[in-house]
């Protein structure tokens, strides 16, 4: 039996962030800036604590300055705007991020459609959102982009393949639905009311899972040789308790069918942050005026 190529998204986004830091210190070197990142988490969500400090630890490693907010759970929808104006207003910082989900009090969009669109490095803004479905200058959100990254890695041109999507959040479906239209490919966004998903995956030459179901994409869904991008992470119970951590495909049976496949952990995961650091360097030069560099992985 075949076995699937291991795109190695953990290997890349270090090579990624080896390069963010070199062109942030270039920057540092040339112009006096060092990007700032600011991350503000409200509410005690376990899962957010952990990415929130990977984030600032990565930005720090990166050579940035990283900042952090921890309004209390029951933040205020006014005293959660008035954080963000403050960060909007100080040129100290070139990203904002308020980590999802929110607490429940907290309307998540007024707070997203606060941010300054130019430090709006989650790409989440409805105006970035809508300059990516044009085809204009937008902030790109991290997980999509991570997920584009590796596809082209993988594939080089994508002109003309068919490209399946599962799940059509604002997150992630919608925008690489986006992504990858711009890169010419035939897109499905397939979600949970589509009539026949095993059908409509068996078409893809690219298909991207994310819809946040353990395992649920089983290996006769996948056209023999196809690009898998598994952006679910799920932990599943095991015997001893610890449970495992598992993504929205089938691993050991699309493993024997297709061409290539991301792991779950290794896999989409780790470019999120790495294209958070790539969005707050991008956003640092276009709002200094300076031409944004061409971030390529370092050399493996
Ligand atoms: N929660 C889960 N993923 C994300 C993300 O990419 N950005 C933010 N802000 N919150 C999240």
């Amino acid at each position: 039996m075949a076995t699937a190529t291991l795109i190695d998204g953990k290997q890349f986004a270090a090579r990624l962030r080896a390069s963010i830091a070199v062109h942030v210190a270039q920057l540092k070197a040339d112009h006096g800036i060092t990007p700032g990142l600011a991350v503000v988490l409200a509410g005690d969500d376990p899962a957010s604590q952990i990415y929130v400090r990977n984030k600032g630890l990565q930005a720090r490693e990166a050579g940035m300055n990283s900042f952090e907010y921890r309004p209390p759970v029951t933040v205020t929808q006014t005293g959660l705007l008035a954080r963000i104006a403050e960060l909007n207003r100080d040129p100290a910082i070139n990203g904002i991020l308020v980590q999802l989900p929110l607490p429940p009090q907290i309307d998540p969009q007024p707070v997203i459609g606060a941010i300054t669109v130019s430090k709006d490095v989650d790409g989440f803004h409805p105006l970035n959102a809508g300059l990516l479905a044009v085809g204009g200058t937008a902030m790109v959100p991290c997980t999509p982009l991570g997920c584009l990254m590796l596809i082209k890695a993988q594939v080089g041109n994508l002109a003309g393949l068919r490209a399946v999507v599962l799940g059509r959040s604002n997150i992630v479906g919608k925008p690489l639905a986006a992504l990858l239209l711009r890169e010419h490919c035939t897109v499905t966004l397939a979600h949970s009311r589509t009539r026949d998903l095993a059908e409509e995956c068996r078409r893809a030459d690219i298909l991207v899972a994310a819809v946040g179901k353990a395992q649920m994409v089983k290996g006769d869904w996948i056209k023999p040789g196809a690009t898998v991008i598994d952006v679910g992470i799920n932990r599943i119970p095991t015997p001893d308790g610890k449970g495992r951590l598992v993504g929205d495909v089938d691993f050991a049976a699309a493993v024997e069918v297709a061409g290539a496949i991301t792991p779950v952990p290794g896999g989409v995961g780790p470019m999120t942050i790495a294209c958070l650091l790539l969005n707050t360097l991008t956003a640092a030069c276009r709002q200094h005026g300076i031409p944004v560099p061409e971030v390529k992985p370092a050399a493996g």
